[in-house]
């Protein structure tokens, strides 16, 4: 696994819960449907690598209640947190075995309830990751599934009977590679799925699975999750008539996504039912969706005809963009801004899976300034931003070379090609960056002598600061509330847009996507956009333009308004 994946992927307290509604008021925006959601910097921990509290050199749930101090003052309203549950560790926790508890490396549930009430005391919202398509081979409702054709939770996972001269039940190809099948001897049928054998796809068609389900959604509701990230949400059916594929990838080349196990029309019920569940707790709570979507019409279907599936459906196309290039920019923003039927679009570029952002637009020379320019375009457009642990400070991905000299133990039991992007957090400029006072489970990054929080924090020019400058003026009405208006910069090399609220205040953003200079003639209804009184912010420092014609610096960022 998997360079081919992230191509292709584009697939108390119950006590406290229920009547805690205090803490998390109703934001306020200018409309009245304006949800907490709808403009939030949704921060993403892979916990695994975050803080570590014992010493064991991974990091836990305790690790990341210890640093809940450092999120609020950054200014983020929610945490995603990638599974903690317990898991074999085959896909490092996207292998579940059980949906209901907490992985003794990351801790208990009362460390877990711990963070639910830290995080509420500074009004984070936790979001729990939901593997929803597929369990760990070894959960129990899979142990019992192969034991035999007619043992009840047989069907809560996916058999099929093989081809002829033990060909599979179909030619798909698994998206980590091989057949979406494996033979289980001992019933001598093919259980199917779309990761890896050691995952496999849980049958939603079933009843039984499907209350199973829900009920452990219930759970981590009821214990204080203000919802959960979907993984992976594209998979949950397959096509009843498991047709072959006409034009099947040799096994172990590139993964297709076929019309038969994804985007099918069956997902919506599941989805819309999920909805309806969150929607009978209070607080507003959210469904941030692994929607990736072949196109904008099909990721607009993701939220639902009436709008009562996924509220946050995480926009691949945008996301998967690894070039600066403004014109597609432009057209990938446009599209998320006017082709949603006005829902909130999600945007994001670093992830546990994707490479980080500093090193995948990063040019060798210019990699921070290009960082500050891929912040401001996430965190300024309207809707929701995801940001990856540690883009705050321009971590990068760890190298191919480096990762391969990296032993294989217990503690890290197996390579994974994402490993680069899943580097210890880098608190200080110490051996192990004060992420552990043990041997982390992967090198801490060289860099981290300088990149780090407590460096970057006396820095006022720091990736840190520009991003927390960014998180304070997103709360600003303009950009908590405001319209997206498509500029025209007049200019190949720069992305030019605007954010106007409906009383005609309004912001500007012009971002040069070039290493060189550029002059930009911004124009575009409604408004001139022709005068710009003030920076609001700007890297590197600029003057306020006084016209609409004006200079941009190599990699430039320039926010102004213009009043
Ligand atoms: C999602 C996760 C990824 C995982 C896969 C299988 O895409 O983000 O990390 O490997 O699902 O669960
Ligand atoms: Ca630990």
């Amino acid at each position: 696994m998997n360079a081919r994946f992230v191509r292709v992927a584009v697939a108390a307290i119950a006590m406290l819960s229920t009547n805690a509604s205090s803490s998390f008021a109703q934001a306020s925006g200018e409309h009245s449907s304006d949800h907490w959601y709808d403009h939030a910097v949704i921060y993403e921990i892979y916990p695994r690598s975050f803080q570590d509290t014992n010493g064991d050199g991974i990091g836990d749930l305790k690790g990341i209640t210890q640093r809940l101090d450092y999120l609020q003052e950054l200014g983020v309203d929610a945490i995603w947190i990638t599974p903690f549950f317990p898991s074999p560790n085959a896909d490092f926790g996207y292998d579940v075995s059980d949906y209901t508890g907490v992985a003794a490396e990351y801790g208990t549930m009362a460390d877990w309830d711990e963070l639910v009430r830290g995080s509420r005391k500074r009004s984070i919202r936790v979001l729990v990751d939901f593997v929803v398509n597929h369990s760990s081979d070894q959960h129990p409702w899979f142990k019992e599934s192969r034991s035999s054709r007619d043992n009840p939770k047989r069907d809560w996972y996916v058999w099929r009977d093989g081809g002829p001269n033990g060909q599979p039940p179909t030619h798909w190809t698994s998206i980590f590679g091989g057949y979406t099948w494996t033979l289980d001897p001992r019933t001598n049928q093919w259980y199917y799925h779309v990761f890896l054998p050691q995952q496999p796809d849980l049958n939603w068609a079933n009843p039984g699975l499907r209350k199973a389900m829900f009920d452990a959604a219930r759970f981590w509701l009821d214990h204080g999750a203000s919802g959960f990230r979907l993984d992976a949400t594209p998979y949950l059916f397959e096509d009843p008539a498991f047709p072959d594929d006409p034009h099947p990838p040799a096994p172990g080349g590139p993964a297709a996504l076929m019309p038969y196990n994804s985007g099918r029309p069956e997902n919506h019920g599941v989805l819309r039912e999920l909805r309806s569940i969150l929607d009978s707790y209070p607080e507003d709570r959210v469904l941030l969706g692994e929607s990736s979507t072949p196109t904008i019409e099909d990721l607009a279907a993701v939220y639902g005809k009436n709008h009562d599936e996924i509220q946050l459906p995480m926009d691949f196309l945008f996301g998967n963009l690894n070039k600066l290039n403004a014109a597609e920019f432009k057209k990938q923003v446009d599209d998320a801004q006017l082709r949603l039927g006005g829902q909130t679009p999600v945007f994001f570029f670093s992830s546990h899976d994707h490479p980080r952002q500093w090193s995948v637009f990063g040019d060798g020379k210019n990699n921070d300034q290009i960082a500050k320019l891929t912040a401001a375009l996430t965190l300024t457009l309207r809707g929701t931003a995801l940001m990856y642990y540690g883009e705050e400070l321009g971590m990068g991905t760890m190298s191919k070379a480096e990762l391969a000299a990296i032993p294989i133990g217990p503690k890290r039991p197996r390579a994974d090609d994402r490993d680069g992007e899943r580097t210890p957090m880098q608190w200080t400029s110490g051996p192990t960056a004060a992420f552990t006072t043990g041997a982390p489970w992967l090198p801490v990054e060289p860099a981290a002598r300088t990149y780090n929080v407590a460096s970057e924090k006396q820095d006022p020019d720091s990736i840190y600061s520009w991003y927390a400058a960014l998180l304070k003026l997103r709360q600003t009405p303009t950009f908590r509330s405001g319209g997206y208006v498509p500029l025209d910069s007049g200019n190949a090399h720069a992305f030019a847009f605007g954010r106007r609220l409906g009383d005609g205040r309004g912001a500007l953003i012009v971002l040069n996507m070039s290493a060189k200079p550029q002059r930009v003639t911004i124009t575009g209804a409604p408004g001139q956009w022709a005068s710009f009184g003030k920076v609001l912010l700007s890297s590197p420092n600029a003057a306020a333009p006084t016209a609409n014609t004006f200079t941009i610096a190599p990699y430039g960022v320039v926010i102004a308004s213009e009043l």
